[in-house]
């Protein structure tokens, strides 16, 4: 068997005393797109803030590539490759384009990171236009797309993205996934989080379903489209197409 790019094996987490991610074990394959999905508060967030090290599990284990990584600083969790895109907005907005892009690359050097941004920007033309200008004079989309960028610039192995597609157009959301998927067939590994469950569901490899910090299913997402019954458990009355 192959060595999974992300493993959590029974997780344990949470804030100070109250456990959000209960015993939580799962696996993702290198180069895959999973979708973390379930309802709100079920800890989809808590799972990449755990991986991104931003909180310690209190038991259980985390491995990058088979390496344990549980407890590791951010900053050793960036130089392995992690990045991370929170949700909502994360952009200095009265910097400009290509100012965030440098804060994008503190911990690559200067030098290293002017080399990168022109490749960066090679998957967004518009952003690319609008390199002189203030972040918060973008779009939604092109804002998205512009923490996206900031994040390619460590040339992640690994990309956790919390719910992308607030605020955007259904026509943005689509060009947020292709690129997504263009990223993962080049051999990232995105563990993404969207209430646009249906949607991108199209452009993900597997989902996996929390529950109160547990995991309730864990199956390929052509399974879960498929599949009338889980169209109607996990994908409910108020998902958008
Ligand atoms: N910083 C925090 N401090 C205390 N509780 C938190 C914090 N962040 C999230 N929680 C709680 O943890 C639970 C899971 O949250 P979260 O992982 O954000 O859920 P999801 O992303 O699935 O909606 C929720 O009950 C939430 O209120
Ligand atoms: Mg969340």
């Amino acid at each position: 068997m192959t060595t999974p790019c992300i493993e959590f094996k029974d997780v344990v987490a949470g804030y100070k005393d109250f456990m959000i991610l209960n015993d939580l074990s799962f696996s993702v394959p290198t180069g895959s797109i999973t979708l973390l999905i379930g309802p709100n508060g079920a800890g989809k967030s808590t799972v990449l803030k755990t991986l991104f090290g931003l909180l310690t599990p209190k038991q259980g284990h985390v491995y990058l590539n088979g390496e344990e990584i549980t407890g590791s600083s951010q900053k050793d969790l960036l130089a392995k490759g992690i990045a991370f895109v929170p949700q909502g907005r994360n952009l200095f907005g009265q910097l400009s384009v290509y100012e965030n892009l440098e804060l994008g690359g503190i911990t690559i050097g200067m030098k290293t990171t002017h080399e990168r941004i022109p490749e960066v920007l090679e998957f967004f033309p518009r952003v690319k236009e609008r390199m002189n200008s203030a972040a918060s004079s973008l779009s939604g989309g092109e804002q998205k797309q512009l923490e996206i960028g900031r994040a390619l610039l460590l040339r992640p192995k690994v990309l956790l993205i919390d719910e992308p597609s607030i605020g955007l157009s259904p026509i943005v959301v689509q060009d947020v996934f292709k690129l997504l998927r263009k990223l993962s067939d080049q051999g990232t590994t995105v563990l993404m989080v969207e209430q646009n469950v249906k949607s991108a569901l199209k452009y993900s490899d597997d989902a996996i379903a929390l529950e109160s910090g547990r995991l309730v299913l864990h199956q390929s997402a052509a399974e879960i489209l498929a599949d009338p019954e889980m169209d109607r458990l996990f994908l409910g009355a108020s998902v958008k197409v």
